[in-house]
């Protein structure tokens, strides 16, 4: 077995603009997470990944980045980020950045001289096409809603490409000179002693350029980008690059957003791959059709979801390794997501943190997560700030939703349910900030769910997760759910979701009811231990009966 540190790593989400504001400005900064370092360090925690925090106007929170060598003034200074960097490491957690190299902001100043000087060198960092009479190259759309090519201001017939917000162009990662900027900017930051990086939007760095206009597939005459941004031939040989001359240099732990084909990916995390590991999307979308689009449901069932599990940790088991996560700052709150609103409560969230955190793959615990927080209820568009959300709105109406049935959609999907402020008490502000306003509302659930009445609470969510995390880092069964094989059961009644870890001699079988009514299983005689379960009183027996929403963890010794 190949032992590497960032297996047996738990990682927690860190987005910033939500997560401590430190001076009263209504957003998280750099300081406020210094400030809160012990409360990740008693939840057990070894690594952060930080969402962007480099100089950016902040169209995509964040991920439009203008200086990727400074950190943006709202959320503090180099010198903070250099501080936090050294009192992470003496308590033991790691740091891994966002680098977001498909794209940058239309503020950053390659991309200024590019536009300003049509005979500017910096024009081959990006992708400016010519139109055909004053239209547009091809009729993309853009991740973000609306044709993917803008307009050159002053020049007839010219585009730039942005497969997101028209203030993130594309870079040209055909050009050399652009690779190597990238290539130092990266290892400027591993040089600063950061683990790693977590690696955004990197499938799309490769096009694949037509002309004309294709078969729309949307109401708006557009079609989907993907299908000739998304890992295209040739991908690989840029992953390659990236990989020698940064990440494997300095041993980083990787973690790339990036659906790979199941036929690729021992090329990105088997041995000696792109990266350390990536993040699947087939169980987090599971509730978005295939085109992206809020608006269409996807009617997904549990029954999807486990077999859904159950074929990602198959394959990633035979290839090499993964990430797990249930939540992040593109997803709604898992607990609204997956569970009935009705049926939302301690035994369910328990229920939800149990399914993930034993699979096999290294854990990413989004802020938040480990309290149960849920989706927030705005009262209209305007309360929202996240860009997606306002174009998949505008979207759903031109299907011919009505305003009141687009809300309603858009609202569950919107990406800022998962970035409200981090609720740490019931003091004003959920105590994330102590100026008068937040830069998005507060959810007014904060006084139920919150990080200090949890910690009071041993029956609580968070003691939950705290103890779910001490199995996989410190406990005796930290090797089988760290290294052990994933064993699915298929044949258990299918209301359920069984599995088995297996490594050694030690055997762990985690059985999770997902539904609010009795269920029962038959279990193997050998499992005589409890290691953990989310109701008191649990009777070990070989016809197991699972109450609603149980979920237990049982060993064989
Ligand atoms: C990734 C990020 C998302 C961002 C997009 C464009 O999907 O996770 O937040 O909007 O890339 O950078
Ligand atoms: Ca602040």
């Amino acid at each position: 077995m190949n032992n590497k540190w960032w297996k047996e790593a738990v990682v927690y989400q860190i987005y910033p603009k939500s997560f401590q504001d430190s001076n009263e400005d209504g957003i998280g900064d750099v300081r406020g997470i210094i400030n809160r370092l012990q409360y990740l360090k008693d939840l057990g925690i070894t690594v952060i990944w930080i969402c962007p925090m480099y100089k950016s106007p902040m169209d995509d929170g964040g991920y439009d980045i203008a200086d990727y060598y400074s950190i943006d003034p709202i959320f503090g200074s180099n010198e903070d980020f250099d501080e936090l960097i050294r009192k992470a490491e003496k308590v033991g957690i790691r740091i891994l950045l966002d680098l977001v190299v498909n794209h940058t902001s239309d503020e950053h100043e390659w991309f200024e001289e590019a536009l300003n000087d049509p005979d500017s060198e910096y024009r081959k960092y990006y992708h400016f096409v010519k139109g055909s009479n004053g239209r547009p190259p091809n009729n993309w759309r853009s991740y973000f809603g609306g044709s993917a090519w803008e307009p050159v201001p002053h020049e007839k017939n010219t585009f730039y490409l942005h497969a997101f917000s028209k203030k993130q162009p594309d870079l040209n990662w055909e050009n050399e000179e652009l690779r190597e900027e990238i290539y130092k900017m990266i290892n400027y930051w591993l040089d600063k002693g950061i683990a790693g990086f977590r690696i955004d939007a990197i499938l799309n760095i490769k096009k694949s350029m037509v002309r004309g206009r294709l078969e729309p597939d949307g109401e708006d005459g557009l079609v989907y980008i993907g299908h000739w941004i998304m890992n295209q031939p040739g991908v690989q040989s840029l992953l390659k690059e990236i990989n020698e001359r940064t990440f494997k240099v300095h041993d980083s732990f990787t973690v790339a957003e990036a659906a790979v084909p199941n036929d690729h990916l021992d090329q990105y995390i088997g041995p000696g791959g792109f990266f350390s590991m990536v993040f699947d999307f087939s169980y987090t979308d599971i509730d978005v059709n295939e085109t992206g689009d809020w608006f269409k449901p996807s009617g997904w069932t549990w029954t999807d979801m486990r077999e859904k599990i159950f074929i990602n940790q198959e394959i990633t088991q035979e290839k090499g390794w993964g990430a797990l996560y249930l939540e992040n700052h593109d997803q709604p709150r898992s607990v609204s997501k997956y569970i009935p609103k009705h049926d939302i409560n301690q035994y369910s969230k328990k229920m939800l943190g149990t399914l993930f955190m034993m699979l096999r793959g290294t854990p990413f615990i989004y802020q938040g997560q480990e309290l149960g927080m849920t989706n927030i209820e705005m009262d209209s568009m305007e309360e929202y700030e996240d860009i997606a959300t306002h174009d998949q709105y505008k979207r759903a109406l031109l299907t011919g939703l009505s305003k009141e049935a687009a809300f309603k959609m858009i609202s569950k999907r919107s990406r800022d349910n998962s970035r409200t402020p981090m609720q740490w008490d019931d003091s004003e502000q959920a105590g994330f900030s102590e100026g008068d306003n937040t830069w998005l509302k507060v959810n007014p659930n904060y006084t139920e769910i919150n990080a200090e009445k949890e910690r009071l609470d041993d029956r609580s969510v968070l003691n939950y997760y705290k103890k779910l995390i001490e199995l996989r880092t410190t406990s005796n069964y930290r090797e089988v759910i760290v290294y052990g094989k994933f064993v699915p059961d298929r044949t258990a009644n299918d209301q359920t979701i069984v599995y088995e870890r297996v490594w050694q001699d030690t055997k762990l079988l985690t059985a999770i009811n997902f539904t609010n009514e009795k269920q029962t299983i038959t279990i193997d005689e050998n499992y005589t231990q409890v290691v953990l379960s989310n109701y008191q009183g649990v009777l070990i027996n070989e016809k197991l009966c699972l109450r609603p929403y149980e979920s237990m963890v049982l060993a064989n010794r």
